[in-house]
Order: structure tokens, then C-alpha cells, then sequence
């Protein structure tokens, strides 16, 4: 949907560490991070426009849904490496390969436990024989394309001399990329730091290849220990956008990226990442889940540049620098401008929209434009954070089995509210009717009777996108299917109710969505 910014050249002298983004493979496969093929593809378009290195882009032999991410991923990605992760056998590597081989720059990803523990009890397998499976399994990865890279799983928990061992064995047998992760975020930044010293002194070959680091927040230590492994010299980090991830999630892209870049002085090592386009791979993903992160949350939080202590704003309104180590804009934070009015037209609308950087077509630029009028009759002032908001949504659109024709909610302190509801779906109008203890409630009641089916909801969060009395409600809505996957959906609105239940359509039409194309989420 949108244009790739040229990757920056690097300079002779640059130490440049690439970025290996398994958003849509370690953190899709999170509790309630599940996104649909269009999601999957709108959010591997933002990783490459940012200038991510390497996408994972799924784990194609895990389900038909996996496969066919990874294998629309690979056609659509041109300017990154697209990875399938694949287990180290030569099913799962065949797989891997079927979804990949028409991306540009293809690799497969092997994975095998090193540790005594995962040997031992998880793989029943002595370490001759994890030895010997790593190199065959390489070698079978190579047969196909000359990208392998070879994770070793649980390797800071490994005996150094067996992974050693495991390390020269892939190199010679084709491996281009040794990962040597964290899996349960056991480590320490000092100790990660020894760890890929040690290993780089025992395995001399990893320094003829790229050794790479993959750490996870179990201890809140993730991006920590990533950079301690840069200084120890891994030249590819993997991390996934807002830290998601199994469990406490894996270390955060944006903050690997912005310490790297605000503290050049102390790492001496950069990344090809356009920093600028942090916030709206953040928004995206936020949007795409409903899982919104912490306020105080590094570079991504709402707060995360809010000076609220009057000495502080002083400070800054004197000299930036004075509590600001980096700009709001170099993250890509836009101010809160206002753009627009209600007599706006549609090229200026579009004007706009281009300048925030999202290239619709033009089916998606008359459906913003519609959202934008009606914003505008009811918004005194339209601000850039709203229009991101409108077309981020309409992004991630998927094909609408029910749409909003109409509602009315009434409540009061000492009656029930009631909600009546009418929608478009098979081409009819189709109503239902609803009480509950609040307007949102029985909106939601109304629906499940107009479409006849009971959605479990989840989770339900109301917010706002700017500030002011007449600023858009932002709901977001999570529901759960029968075979309990989770859908989220997002409703905006000046009027709560309408948003809430824009929301929930949203995300019952997502839910219809999957089921009709048997994209089920993994949660
Ligand atoms: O955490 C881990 O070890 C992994 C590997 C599959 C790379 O995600
Ligand atoms: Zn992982």
C-alpha cells in the first residue's frame, strides 16, 4: 500500500548492525498478538518502509495459515531478506522453502535446542545426535538457498564447548547466520556480554559469518542484553516492534534502535532503520492487536515524551537538550497540528495523507475521505493524529460481513439502558435489540441479536485520540471465537457508543473474516 523508502548506503567506516524483525513470528505467536493475512502484510510493508533488515515473516510449516502469510509476505517484500522459521528437519525445511522461494531475498531459518536441559527432556536426543541433525539439516537448508541461518535454542544455558562444537559444524555446512539466543530470558547484560566473547574466541567461524543475538524479557533484562552483545560484537540483533513476544515478550525494536542511535558515542555501531518511522510501526501494531502498550512505555509510550513537572518544561522550553536526549520528531512524533477543516477538499485530504507517508489506493482514500468529512462536520478541529487514526484503520480493512446502518442507545440514572441496533449484512437490513446496564452494553446485546450469534467479548478499552472536548472516542474491542481465538477491532467516533460499536463490528467482521478463510489466530 505504501511506497519503500531506499535503504541508506553504508559508509566505509559504519558498523552496522542489521535488524532481524520477528513481530509476525515471535511476537504473533503471543496470547492475543494473532493478526490476519491482510494484517500480517500491511505490517510487513511498515517493517520494510522503516528499513528493517530481515523479516520474519511466520513459522510456515505450523499452520495453512502460517504458510500462506509467509509465501504472500516473500511476493510482496521486496527491499528485506523474508525468513521462514522451520524446525531442524527436512519437512519442516521443505516447508519453509515452499513459502519463501519466490521472496527476493529468501531465508530459511533452523532452529535446535543446545542446551543439557532441552536435549535431555525436551528432544530426547544425546548431543552427538543434536550435532549431527544441526549439520545435516543445514546442509539440506543450503541445497535450497545459500541464506541459512542456524539458531541454536537455549543457548545461553548451553555447555560452550558443545555449541561451539554445534557452531563451526553449521558454519561448515553452509550456515551464513548463527543466532545464539536467550530463549527464557535467563541472562544478564554482563554475563551475555562474556558469553559472546567466549564463544567468539572458541568458534573462531562465527566471525566469518553473522552471529546474532535473540533475547527475551523474562527478567526485564532483553534490550539490555542485546546491547551488551553488541558491544561483544553480534553484528544482527532480533527483536521484535513494542517488545511483543512469548511471555514478557522479546526486546523492543525501537528502543535497540534509538539507544544505538542517541548513544553512537558509546556503541559505535548504527542501524539501517529510518528512526522516523518508529511511531507509525508502533500505532500500526497497536491498532492491528488493540493491545495498546504502556503509557511510560521507552520511545512508543504516550508519555514517553511528556514533560510534566513544571521545572522540567521550563527546562526544555529554554534548551530541548536539557531534558531531551532525543526529538519527539526524530521518532516520528508528529505534533498536534491541525491540519484540516470541514471545507477541506479531497485533494488536500490526500495531499495530507501522503505526507504523513501512506500511499492508499484510491478505493481506500475515498473511504477515508468520507470518515474525514463526517469527523470534520462534527470536530471543531481535525488533527494529524486523527487522520493517522482514520487511515490506519483503513489499512488493515478486511472484506465487511456486517456494516452499521443505524442505532439509538438510551440511558438514564434510574432506568435500564436500552440499545437498538440495525446493520447491513447478505445485502438486508438486519435489527436487534438490547438492555444491559450501560448504553455499550446493550449496544453490544442488540448486535449478537441482530446477527443471531452470542460473541464472547473479551476485553474492551475506551480511550481518546487527542485531547479537548471534542475529541474522537477510540474503542477497542477483543472478542473470542468458539475455538477460543481472539479478534480485535477498533471503532472511532466523537460519540463513545459509536465508537464502541464500530469497534465490536470491527471485530466480529474480522472474526467472520478468518473463519471464511480458515486463517485461524494461534491463541
Ligand atoms: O527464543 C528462541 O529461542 C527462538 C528461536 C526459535 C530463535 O525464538
Ligand atoms: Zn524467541
Amino acid at each position: 500500500m505504501q511506497e519503500t523508502k531506499k535503504k541508506q548506503q553504508p559508509e566505509p567506516d559504519r558498523r552496522v548492525v542489521k535488524i532481524f524483525d520477528t513481530t509476525l513470528r515471535d511476537g504473533e505467536q503471543s496470547p492475543g498478538m494473532s493478526m490476519n493475512l491482510r494484517e500480517k502484510i500491511e505490517m510487513a510493508r511498515q517493517l520494510e518502509r522503516m528499513g528493517v533488515d530481515i523479516i520474519e515473516a511466520g513459522f510456515a510449516i505450523s499452520s495453512p495459515g502460517d504458510f500462506e502469510s509467509v509465501r504472500t509476505i516473500s511476493g510482496a517484500v521486496k527491499g528485506c531478506v523474508v525468513a521462514s522459521l522451520a524446525r531442524a528437519s527436512v519437512q519442516d525445511i521443505d516447508r519453509a522453502w515452499e513459502a519463501v522461494k519466490d521472496a527476493k531475498n529468501p531465508r530459511i531459518h533452523i532452529f535446535l535446542a543446545t542446551s543439557q536441559l532441552h536435549m535431555e527432556y525436551k528432544l530426547k536426543m544425546k548431543p552427538d545426535e543434536v550435532y549431527e541433525q544441526a549439520v545435516a539439516m543445514t546442509r539440506h537448508a543450503k541445497g535450497y538457498t545459500s541464506d541459512v541461518e542456524f539458531s541454536a535454542e537455549d543457548a545461553t544455558r548451553s555447555d560452550m564447548d558443545f555449541l561451539a562444537r554445534v557452531c563451526e559444524g553449521v558454519i561448515a555446512a553452509g550456515a551464513t547466520t548463527v543466532n545464539l539466543p536467550d530463549t527464557v530470558g535467563y541472562t544478564t547484560p554482563e554475563e551475555n556480554y562474556r558469553f559472546f566473547i567466549d564463544i567468539r574466541e572458541k568458534a573462531p567461524s562465527l566471525d566469518k559469518i553473522t552471529i546474532s543475538t535473540h533475547c527475551h524479557n523474562d527478567l526485564g533484562l532483553g534490550v539490555a542484553n542485546t546491547l551488551a552483545a553488541v558491544q561483544a560484537g553480534v553484528n544482527q540483533v532480533e527483536c521484535t516492534v513494542n517488545g511483543i513476544g512469548e511471555r514478557a515478550g522479546n526486546a523492543a525494536m525501537e528502543e535497540i534502535v534509538m539507544a544505538l542511535h542517541v548513544r553512537k558515542d558509546e556503541y559505535g555501531a548504527e542501524t539501517n532503520i529510518d528512526t522516523t518511522e518508529i511511531t507509525r510501526a508502533s500505532n500500526l501494531l497497536t491498532s492491528i492487536t488493540g493491545v495498546k502498550v504502556q503509557p511510560n512505555k521507552a520511545i512508543v509510550g504516550e508519555n514517553a515524551f511528556a514533560h510534566e513537572a513544571g521545572i522540567h518544561q521550563h527546562g526544555v522550553m529554554q534548551k530541548a537538550e536539557t531534558y531531551e536526549i532525543m526529538t519527539p520528531e526524530s521518532v516520528g512524533l508528529k505534533t498536534n497540528s491541525l491540519v484540516l477543516g470541514k471545507h477541506s477538499g479531497k485533494h488536500a485530504f490526500g495531499e495530507r495523507v501522503k505526507s504523513l507517508g501512506y500511499d492508499l489506493t484510491k478505493a481506500e482514500l475515498a473511504e477515508a475521505f468520507d470518515k474525514f468529512k463526517i469527523l470534520a462536520d462534527k470536530k471543531k478541529s481535525v488533527y494529524d493524529k486523527d487522520i493517522e487514526a482514520i487511515v490506519a484503520k483503513e489499512a488493515v480493512q478486511v472484506p465487511k460481513t456486517f456494516t452499521l446502518k443505524k442505532f439509538t442507545a438510551t440511558n438514564g440514572s434510574d432506568i435500564d439502558a436500552e440499545a437498538e441496533v440495525t446493520l447491513i449484512g447478505g445485502g438486508r437490513a438486519i435489527t436487534g435489540t438490547g438492555k444491559g446496564s450501560g448504553p455499550i452494553y446493550a449496544a453490544f446485546q442488540a448486535i449478537d441479536m441482530a446477527i443471531g450469534r452470542d460473541i464472547p467479548l473479551d476485553d474492551f478499552q475506551l480511550g481518546a485520540v487527542t485531547e479537548g472536548e471534542d475529541a474522537q472516542g477510540d474503542a477497542t474491542v477483543i472478542v473470542a471465537s468458539g475455538s477460543g481465538a481472539r479478534y480485535s477491532g477498533r471503532g472511532l467516533s466523537t460519540d463513545i457508543v459509536e465508537a464502541s460499536i464500530r469497534a465490536y463490528i470491527n471485530a466480529i467482521n474480522k472474526m467472520y473474516y478468518a473463519e471464511k478463510t480458515q486463517v485461524e489466530s494461534l491463541s
